[in-house]
């Protein structure tokens, strides 16, 4: 009988610009206080990309690091998908762009968009190669560069965003380790509430787009709060049922990073406490696609993730999208 294998992530690097945005700097561009943003949303600072800096930038950044980590040559990836709202432009794909520049010269490349939840689905995306035996090894990469598409006379989203890469790489594991359930969901009828509006082919650029403010994010913010909390946990439960587990058995739980009220909520949902949650949007911010990747570079680092952990990735943003990986670390 055919050997059967499993996906799991072998490596991880992540790379955030040196420039620190603070609460303070904030209030001197909008009408905020430090005290409001730290009790609304728990964020103290954010990290911000210098001007000619692109998404590709920090992706190339981030995948470097995660192949070193991997022990392996840029020649050896199959496939390179990149999750990203903020691609260095439409055509072509950043995942193409990066591919020649980190010199995959034997991978596929394509981009895809989940906005925030898009390192999650870039990840189910690259597992069915693997078990599939499509592709060997896979190069997962969630970037963004917020700071190009924030208003930043809009105080209600201009505080919230920041800029960053997170990449992973994926190999064949152990059949009893690595990616052990994936769940992906989307709910179009929800797309007004957080969306960039113009742009592509229905509201191409224009001096009307422009004087309109159309190239900015936005987004209702209540709405999306609401509907992250209640994903948070029922798509965690959801998941945890269908591999016959339960909350107890989860060692990390690593959230998208969008609202340190919206992760203590579902944390509480759940009956999970804090400590094994793993939390770093004080200082970065929502880097959506890239604040999944980059916590879990960082878990790894401080040796909380171990062999054996129990590690849940739980994602939800724009779309509206959300899902989860429940992966047993190898
Ligand atoms: O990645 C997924 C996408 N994003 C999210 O998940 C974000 C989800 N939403 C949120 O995190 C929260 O809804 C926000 C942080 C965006 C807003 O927090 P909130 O507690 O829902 O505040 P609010 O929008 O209800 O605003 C309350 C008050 C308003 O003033 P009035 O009308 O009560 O006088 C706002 O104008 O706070 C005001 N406000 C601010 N005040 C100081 C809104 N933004 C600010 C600000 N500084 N930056």
């Amino acid at each position: 009988m055919e050997q059967q294998v499993s996906a799991g992530i072998i490596g991880t690097g992540s790379f955030l610009p040196d420039q620190v945005l603070s609460n303070n700097d904030l209030e001197k561009l909008v009408d905020t206080r430090n005290e409001w943003i730290c009790a609304r949303t728990g964020i103290q600072e954010r990290r911000i990309a210098q001007e000619d800096v692109s998404a590709s930038d920090l992706a190339v950044e981030a995948a470097r690091r995660a192949l070193k980590k991997s022990c392996l040559s840029a020649d050896r990836i199959d496939l390179i998908i990149v999750a990203t709202i903020t691609p260095d432009m439409f055509f072509p794909s950043t995942a193409c762009i990066v591919q020649d520049r980190i010199g995959a010269v034997n991978a596929a490349a394509f981009d895809i968009s989940a906005a925030c939840t898009g390192f999650i689905y870039g990840l189910s995306i690259a597992k069915q190669f693997i078990k599939t035996k499509t592709y060997r090894y896979i190069l997962v990469i969630g970037v963004e560069v917020m700071s190009k598409i924030v208003d930043w006379s809009d105080r209600n989203t201009c505080i919230l965003f920041g800029d960053g890469a997170g990449a992973a790489v994926l190999g064949p594991v152990d059949p009893q380790r690595g990616i052990r359930f994936s769940q992906l969901k989307s709910d179009g009828s929800g797309g007004d509430l957080l969306k960039l509006p113009a742009g592509g082919s229905k509201i191409p650029c224009s001096q009307h787009s422009l004087d309109n403010g159309l190239h900015f994010l936005k987004m209702s913010g209540k709405d999306i709060f609401k509907f992250a909390v209640k994903v948070m946990e029922e798509s965690t439960r959801d998941a945890l049922k269908s591999c016959g587990l339960e909350v107890s058995d989860i060692d990390l739980l690593i959230p998208h990073q969008a609202n340190l009220r919206i992760i203590s909520s579902g944390a509480k949902r759940l009956k999970l406490p804090l400590e094994k949650v793993w939390v770093n949007i004080h200082r970065y911010g929502n880097i959506s696609a890239a604040s999944i990747p980059v916590a879990l570079d960082e878990a790894l680092s401080s040796g909380k993730i171990k062999e054996g952990s129990l590690v849940v990735l739980v994602g939800f943003g724009g779309g509206l999208t959300w899902g989860v990986n429940i992966i047993r670390w190898q």
